[in-house]
């Protein structure tokens, strides 16, 4: 598990309004583990659930229940799809084994796939990626409809898969049609639980008198949000390093910025101050540096998940992926690829 490193794929271009995206993951050799877990998220919330233990698929927000309620058979197609993709993804985490000869797990093979939508201008853009053990894959190409191999390894496998015409158009097709057309839908059933504007709580924790101060936000919506320090309100680099967007369990989001103190000089600390800011909010949170409203229980502190190195990949890898994010390491050493995918999307 060493092997992966963590980054979230949660940061959608500020133009885009709306995005759909399905992530599923399929593990071998880790028993604590569902062999295949599969989530559907809109703007960042998930919105669907399905893996190898309950398999079927769930709605997970209020408005989907609605919406399958209405259409009973869009679920019952996510729940054909979820078992059907178990059963491809395992064959190419068989095959995958195989060909590079690895005898000792675990293994993951992921996708992300989904579309996004701008209900302004009405651009629409499509996006399949494969990443296998945490290193990127292989991606398709909706403009050229071409597969992109980003290591040497798998020019084999993209040129098979840039042979085979029919799924192609399948995909293009799916991508430029069908994905965006139920991301419609969708938006249509939780427009306001969408298009709600949502402010967290900030606060700065300290594990230590001699730690990183961190700026922490829970709580907001959306999840297109900033959050920086300043210095005599210039925004400040030195010993800061930001946090990834993570979820919450409720649909909203959480962040931190953290700044090391230790070279701040006690009288300086007032020139500091923490902003978070919401896309779409007029108003900036402001929160001084100061030591007075410092939370520095490092009981309650623990909870509070600081960078990436937030504990024991497996834990982080289930919640991810219940979450519906991605685990993914790029720029490691080759691989190579399967050559059988799902034919159907
Ligand atoms: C696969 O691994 C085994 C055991 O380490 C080794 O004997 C064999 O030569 C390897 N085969 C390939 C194709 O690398
Ligand atoms: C904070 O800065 C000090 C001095 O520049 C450095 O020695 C220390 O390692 C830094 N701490 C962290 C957690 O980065």
């Amino acid at each position: 598990m060493k092997l992966l490193a963590l980054l979230l794929f949660c940061n959608t271009a500020s133009s885009v309004k709306y995005s759909l995206k399905y992530f599923l993951t399929a593990t071998s050799g880790l028993p604590d583990f569902p062999e295949f877990v599969a989530s559907a998220s809109v703007n960042g919330v998930q919105v669907g659930y399905c893996d190898s233990n309950i398999r079927t698929a769930e709605p997970t927000q209020d408005w989907m229940k609605k919406l399958v309620k209405d259409d009973p058979q869009h679920l019952d197609w996510y729940s054909e799809k979820c078992f059907g993709n178990q059963q491809v993804f395992r064959a190419n985490i068989d095959s995958l084994k195989q060909r590079l000869n690895q005898t000792r797990g675990p293994y993951i093979l992921q996708r992300m796939n989904g579309c996004e939508w701008d209900d302004e201008t009405e651009e629409i853009k499509g996006f399949n990626q494969y990443g296998y053990n945490g290193e990127d894959f292989i991606a398709l190409d909706l403009q050229t409809l071409t597969w992109i191999a980003p290591k040497p390894q798998a020019v084999i496998t993209k040129l098979k898969w840039d042979a085979e015409k029919a799924r192609l158009e399948h995909n293009k097709n799916y991508y430029i049609n069908r994905c965006p057309d139920w991301l419609k839908k969708y938006v249509k059933y939780g427009r306001s639980f969408l298009q709600r504007s949502v402010l967290p709580s900030v606060s700065l924790l300290q594990r230590s008198p001699s730690s990183v101060v961190s700026c922490h936000a829970t709580g907001f919506y959306p999840h297109r949000a900033k959050m920086l320090w300043r210095k005599d309100e210039e925004e400040f680099h030195d010993g800061v390093d930001k946090g990834q967007i993570l979820p919450n369990h409720d649909g909203s989001f959480q962040t931190s910025v953290q700044l090391n103190v230790s070279s701040v000089k006690p009288g300086d600390w007032s020139r500091y101050d923490c902003v978070f800011q919401l896309a779409g909010a007029e108003t900036d949170i402001i929160t001084k540096l100061d030591k007075k409203v410092i939370h520095t229980n490092s009981v309650s502190l623990s909870e509070f998940p600081v960078g990436p190195a937030v504990g024991a990949a497996v834990g982080v890898l289930l919640l991810l992926a219940v979450f519906g994010f991605f685990i993914w390491k790029r720029n490691s050493q080759g691989f190579q690829l399967a050559d059988s995918e799902e034919t159907t999307n």
